[in-house]
């Protein structure tokens, strides 16, 4: 490994790598044989600040080269998620909304208005902030007001300017990717009514730890929060963790809410956390070196399983061709030898080659087509839904091949 160091982007301390999963592609980097030249790399190598606790990557790309006109994560593809805004968009409209006149709800990273449209449908004011063009266009075309931005302090003026300030800031899965941790909480707090309220949900690193789900860690994913460093991240814009709350998406999450100093009190459920995650270590570098040796064990294992299977001749497929599978696939040194094709119902994926691994992604129907022997489950985090919808697989004498928590097969 090089010596990977650099400094923390929320308290400028000194950090340094504790691993490196090696040259990695870009997660959502999906691309044609062409532009295999012309493949862009970097090294992904995560560090635990100790000073205020937070988990980040050393190097991380450009934003414009992860979020840009052909951004090929759109949020609303799992019927699961869906449900999921939609309880969450009632919960704020129950819970916050009800009362406020004229209430205006902000949300970061919009995609194609997964959660806003639950806004959007009842008239209730709102205003999506998404960067990358093409899932922004999406959300337009459904009526929900967007604009292609990268948040920040100054767009957070500009927002104050045109529409007030907000009554609700919202977000999920993605103040995770913005580097600019300090200037979102900055403008958070510009943006935000006295009496206004942040959620968000992103990866949580108690869970990525408890489950060795190293496939958090990517490009997009600069930061893996915990309760621990939100609150340390956010009080110097005079912003307080108030809440927290866990949720199953995403292979594990965290619903933080924030609310201006003083404005309301905390709930105990924020100090349990912090104990919790004292407990679990989290705070402590001990804690990030198991987990290499657990990544690595984790890897080994995987290997093993796939290189046994391609010595007998069984066909593997790979299901879903997240951006998570990216970290697996070159860390692991998975390639076609071992994976067919990874199946996925994206039709921007379909046709294209999965970064670094160069793997071909097919549309789902090939998979139905012609059952493989093993699927190899690389959208873990939608199990329950996948396995419930693939019993048809598993009755024809398909095996899951599993990686978090453990490598296993199973039917
Ligand atoms: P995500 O894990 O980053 O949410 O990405 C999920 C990917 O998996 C996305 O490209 C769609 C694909 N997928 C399928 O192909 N079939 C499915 O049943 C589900 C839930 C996801
Ligand atoms: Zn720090």
């Amino acid at each position: 490994m090089s010596n990977l160091s650099g400094r923390c982007r929320v308290c400028n301390a000194q950090i340094s790598a504790f691993m490196s999963f090696g040259r990695m592609p870009i997660a959502n980097g999906f691309l044609n044989e062409r532009e295999i030249s012309n493949e862009y790399f970097f090294e992904l190598a995560p560090a635990f600040c100790s000073q205020c606790g937070m988990f980040q990557l050393i190097e991380q790309p450009q934003p414009d080269k992860m979020f840009h006109g052909h951004y090929a994560f759109y949020s609303s593809t799992s019927r699961y998620m869906q449900l999921h805004f939609e309880n969450f968009a009632n919960k704020v409209i129950t819970d916050i909304l009800a009362g406020r006149r004229n209430p205006f709800v902000v949300e970061l990273g919009s995609n194609d208005g997964i959660m806003l449209r639950h806004f959007h449908e009842r008239g209730i004011r709102h205003l999506g902030v998404e960067p990358s063009v093409n899932v922004a266009d999406v959300a337009r075309s459904r009526g929900i007001r967007t604009i292609s931005s990268f948040f920040n302090r100054k767009l957070a003026e500009e927002i104050v300017a045109e529409h007030g300030r907000a009554d609700v800031m919202l977000a999920a899965n993605v103040m995770c990717h913005m580097p600019d941790l300090p200037g979102v909480a900055a403008g958070a707090r510009r943006l935000l009514k006295p009496d206004g309220i942040m959620i968000f949900e992103e990866p949580y690193l108690g869970d990525m730890i408890a489950k060795t789900s190293y496939d958090q860690i990517y490009d997009e994913h600069v930061y893996i929060f915990s309760a621990t460093s939100i609150a340390r991240a956010f009080a110097p814009h005079q912003l307080e963790l108030v809440d927290v709350a866990p949720q199953i998406t995403h292979g594990g999450s965290m619903r933080y809410t924030l609310a201006p100093k003083g404005s309301r009190p905390a709930t105990v459920r924020v100090a349990e956390q912090f104990s919790r995650e004292r407990v679990q270590g989290l705070d402590d570098a001990k804690t990030y070196l198991h987990f290499k040796q657990n990544c690595e064990r984790s890897r080994a294992h995987l290997m093993q399983t796939l290189n046994e299977l391609s010595e007998q001749g069984k066909r593997v497929v790979g299901y879903g061709a997240t951006s998570k599978s990216t970290t697996v696939t070159n860390y692991c040194g998975i390639t076609p030898q071992h994976v067919e094709f990874i199946s996925d119902t994206t039709p921007i994926k379909q046709g294209k080659l999965s970064p670094g691994a160069h793997i071909p992604v097919r549309p789902y129907q090939e998979f139905t087509r012609a059952y493989p022997d093993y699927a190899l489950l690389f959208a873990w985090n939608h199990a329950a839904e996948i396995r419930e919808k693939e019993q048809a697989f598993v009755a024809f004498g398909g095996r899951w091949i599993v990686y978090v928590p453990d490598v296993e097969v199973i039917s």
